[in-house]
């Protein structure tokens, strides 16, 4: 038998919940996938349209298998936390190799790719294959924790394990699909973190963080994270044929394979003569500061300064491929370049 509080969500959903998300259209598992991964900490109304360009870049898997570090990015670049989307590409082209093309329908296997944690492997499950399989993101974190008045932290390991056997235990065996997508809406528009609907909520009645008052103060959590704050010198080096020198990033790098000026740092080094000429330019005749900016990550506080440096010369051609290059600005937009080098590009003055 359906759980009531399972009963209550459902009807709530078929009455208010969200049931025109571009995922919920077409559910097959490549576009469920798609989905939970660029959902993984962004909001619905800021993936939307990235999704609905990504699957019409990249509408199967094995066109993403075959995807380029850049054209990948490409379609990402504003999105953030870039990892997922090379996690994606290179899972795509495992799913090809090794499943026939075909995504795993099981969680033990899903959680075996990268990029796909616990919560996200129900997700697919649930939506895409029908079973049930539960999930715990944010969101269903809140209404369980107040649902339950747990007033343990949730950041706590046994806290955690408790509400993923909620989770288990309300998770009913048919509509899995409606009742995962229908917890994740209760969290997101009735469940709010500050400003809680509780008169709209289909549970209210044995919700015991209402009954006692104490909704506002759960959940609880040990450690609160701040965001960290940093500052990035970049060097802008443009040379007199109106190009810009950018680099590749590293894999291990926070704008992971997307492409960026060079840190003041670097060009340091770039001063001495070997790395001159692997700039291939010959003479510095401007330095200039540019005015700097804030630039937000989710995490993250990120001040930007930077200083556009004028050479006279620089006469390599770009290549495709290469690690670093000198790029015409219209080329430079062309390539995987994340929010922050795009400002910059706005910045600069040719
Ligand atoms: N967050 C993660 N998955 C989601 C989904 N399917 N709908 C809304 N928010 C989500």
């Amino acid at each position: 038998m359906m759980d009531s509080f399972a009963t209550r969500l459902l009807t709530w959903h078929s009455d208010h919940g969200r049931k025109n998300l571009p995922w919920q259209q077409n559910r097959t598992p490549y576009r469920v996938w798609v989905a939970e991964v660029m959902l993984q900490q962004t909001q619905v109304t800021t993936v939307i349209p990235y999704y609905q360009r990504f699957l019409k870049t990249f509408p199967t898997v094995i066109s993403l298998s075959r995807a380029s570090d850049d054209e990948i990015m490409q379609c990402w670049s504003g999105l953030g936390y870039y990892r997922r989307a090379l996690n994606l590409r290179d899972s795509a082209r495992i799913v090809v190799e090794k499943y026939d093309g075909v995504l795993p329908s099981e969680v033990h296997e899903l959680v075996k790719f990268k990029g796909i944690g616990r919560s996200t492997a129900g997700a697919i499950v649930a939506q895409a294959f029908g079973k049930p399989a539960p999930i715990l993101d944010g969101n269903v974190k809140r209404v369980l924790s107040r649902f339950h008045e747990l007033t343990d932290p949730i950041d706590r390991t046994a806290t955690d394990k408790l509400l993923w056997n909620l989770a288990a235990q309300h998770m009913p065996a048919q509509q899995t699909a409606e009742y995962t997508q229908a917890i994740m809406d209760l969290g997101a528009m009735v469940c709010r973190r500050r400003v809680p609907q509780c008169s709209d909520c289909p549970l209210q009645s044995d919700c015991r963080a209402r009954r006692h008052g104490t909704v506002h103060t759960i959940p609880v959590r040990t450690n609160k994270k701040q965001p960290s704050h940093m500052t990035l010198r970049l060097a802008l080096i443009v040379d007199n044929n109106r190009r810009i020198y950018l680099r590749k990033q590293p894999h291990d790098a926070l704008w992971a394979t997307m492409w960026m000026p060079p840190t003041t740092s670097e060009v340091d080094h770039l001063s001495c003569s070997t790395s001159r000429r692997l700039l291939h330019c010959k003479q510095l005749v401007e330095r200039r500061a540019i005015d700097g900016f804030t630039h937000h990550l989710t995490h993250r506080r990120i001040r930007v300064q930077a200083i556009q440096f004028r050479y006279d010369g620089a006469t390599e051609t770009c290549e495709a491929n290469r690690e670093s290059g000198w790029f015409f600005l219209a080329q430079a937009r062309q390539l995987g370049i994340p929010k922050v080098t795009d400002k910059l590009l706005d910045l600069i003055d040719l």
